[in-house]
């Protein structure tokens, strides 16, 4: 296996992920562990990017053992700079941040070892950088190999050792032969076999809820999503049905007609379900608010009083279930290495203590493909493992400002005419998610013959295959404009709709 030392990068388990998808498994350890983690055998170390700058006092460095091992290294973003600092190079801060796409042109010209590993690599290609330190100057010990299209060192590699250093992330599905570069260090440069495969997901995860739960009964907090769907099927089937309840909170800001679809596609897996409706009190609840992070915690927060009623109310439950993919934890930072919080994913804030229930959380450490991986595996059906991601906090982050019941259906409306015209035109499949959100902004308009001064809509699709970094969907501009025209014909409240063409980063998925 690989070891992946952790620096609280945005992307550490997107690393392991993608060793898992090329065959092999990856142990995660902290940074800054004064040892290798015992009984694991490895072939090589992987340091991960992380948010602070090797130059502060504070920052972590690199422990001993990785390079007494002997071992191959590749260090990414901060790693580099951590292997750059350790012989010596020169760093600097914020000389030129780069965020997004950057074209890598390598060079293997200068003869150094790993010119025959890069040549199986094409001589330029996309990147994706995120980072705002960069190697200045090198010691001669270091071959530069690749700089990017503005000239910044961009990899560089050992003369003699097995160190490799790159200044982009190759583990991001925007980094075009990033999984290829992985693949290459692991086989060609550590020399790891390939032994993992997609098989052993599920039978781990079956083991994990066996192993957790042991006799005790579960709490499902369901929303209809695939991950939760998922997660409930294998709870029943490594559990059974009786020692499962799947609860789903409907808290008035989902999709239109959602709440009666989610009840019978629950249902129909054979699990026992209880439907909370609860509209009138979120909507009450979340009056006046209009600050993104305080929609997100206040909707966490009565999910967590919901779930904590219930379970008062029906006694002997043990352990709440969660759907929780890696990158809910990860962008809220629940991980120990210091990730920076950017946005509460309300399925992890805190569910905490107070329910007296233990948790059990079987895709913690997977993304959303793996789940469908999964899914599949367990027999359900398409139309269900292939929905597009939904938000816990629904379209609270979708309406910005201050939320009411009138705009809660303006919303769905425009998002449904969305929605059922990518199905109808077979373009549903093709981007990871879409979705309506309801701006904050009026703007004037002219029907028939008098003016209008309503809502502006604006329209988002994106690319993705685990929603950590995200490209703009690609939909012909005729099939937005006739969206547009059917939702300002049809919604009354939007009198314009844009189309989003942000990337991820440096905007997130979603707009709050
Ligand atoms: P962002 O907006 O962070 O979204 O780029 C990444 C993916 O996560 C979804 N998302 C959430 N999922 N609870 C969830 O279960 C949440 O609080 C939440 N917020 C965002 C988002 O829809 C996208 O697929």
């Amino acid at each position: 296996g690989i070891i992946v030392l952790d620096y609280g990068s945005q992307y550490t388990l997107l690393i392991a992920r993608r060793l898992r998808e090329i065959g092999l498994y990856a142990e995660i350890v902290d940074g800054s562990k004064e040892q290798p983690p015992e009984d694991f055998t490895f072939h090589g170390v992987i340091l991960s990017g992380g948010p602070d700058s090797v130059t502060d006092e504070t920052a972590r460095k690199l422990p001993r053992w990785v390079l007494d091992s002997g071992k191959p290294i590749l260090g990414i973003c901060y790693g580099m700079q951590l292997l750059a600092q350790e012989f010596g190079g020169k760093l600097r801060s914020g000389h030129q941040r780069e965020y997004g796409k950057a074209t890598l042109n390598l060079d293997v010209s200068h003869g150094c070892w790993a010119s025959s590993m890069l040549s199986k690599l094409p001589e330029s290609q996309t990147v994706w950088m995120s980072h705002g330190d960069d190697v200045e100057n090198l010691t001669e010990e270091f071959s530069i190999i690749g700089r990017t299209g503005d000239g910044v060192v961009a990899a560089v590699a050992h003369k003699e050792k097995p160190y490799i250093a790159l200044q982009f992330h190759p583990e991001v599905q925007h980094s075009e032969c990033g999984k290829e570069l992985l693949s290459l260090f692991v086989q060609d440069v550590c020399k790891a076999k390939l032994n993992w495969q997609a098989d052993d997901v599920v039978e781990a995860t079956l083991d994990y809820v066996k192993e957790t739960v042991a006799d005790g009964k579960v709490l499902m907090a369901v929303s209809g999503g695939v991950d939760s769907t998922v997660a409930v099927a294998l709870m029943s089937q490594a559990l059974g049905n009786d020692r499962v309840t799947a609860v789903f909170v409907d808290h008035g800001l989902l999709r239109k007609n959602e709440a009666s679809w989610v009840k019978e596609k629950i249902e129909s897996l054979g699990v026992n379900l209880v439907v909370l409706n609860r509209a009138q009190e979120f909507y009450q609840a979340l009056s006046g608010v209009s600050d993104p992070e305080q929609k997100r915690k206040i909707i966490g927060l009565k999910f967590i009083e919901e779930f904590e009623t219930y379970a008062k109310a029906n006694e002997g439950f043990t352990h709440l279930g969660q759907g929780t993919l890696y990158p809910d934890v990860i962008e809220s930072a629940g991980h120990g290495a210091g990730a920076k919080v950017i946005k509460s994913h309300h399925n992890v804030g805190g569910l905490p203590e107070r329910l007296h229930m233990a948790l059990v959380e079987p895709f913690r450490y997977l993304f959303k493909d793996e789940v469908r991986l999964v899914g599949r595996k367990v027999g359900i059906s398409n139309e269900l493992v292939d929905r597009h991601p939904f938000p816990g906090p629904g379209l609270a982050v979708r309406i910005l400002g201050e939320i009411t019941a009138d705009k809660v259906e303006i919303l769905q409306n425009a998002d449904q005419i969305f929605i059922d015209k990518l199905r109808e035109k077979d373009l549903y499949k093709e981007v990871w998610q879409a979705f309506a959100v309801l701006l904050p902004v009026k703007t004037v308009g002219v029907m028939g013959d008098n003016r209008t001064y309503q809502w502006t809509c604006a329209l988002r699709a994106v690319t993705a295959t685990d929603g950590m970094t995200a490209g703009v969907g690609d939909l012909p501009m005729e099939f937005l404009v006739s969206v547009s025209d059917e939702i300002v014909r049809k919604v009354d409240g939007i009198n314009r709709v844009v189309y989003d063409i942000t990337t991820k980063p440096p905007a997130t998925i979603e707009w709050e």
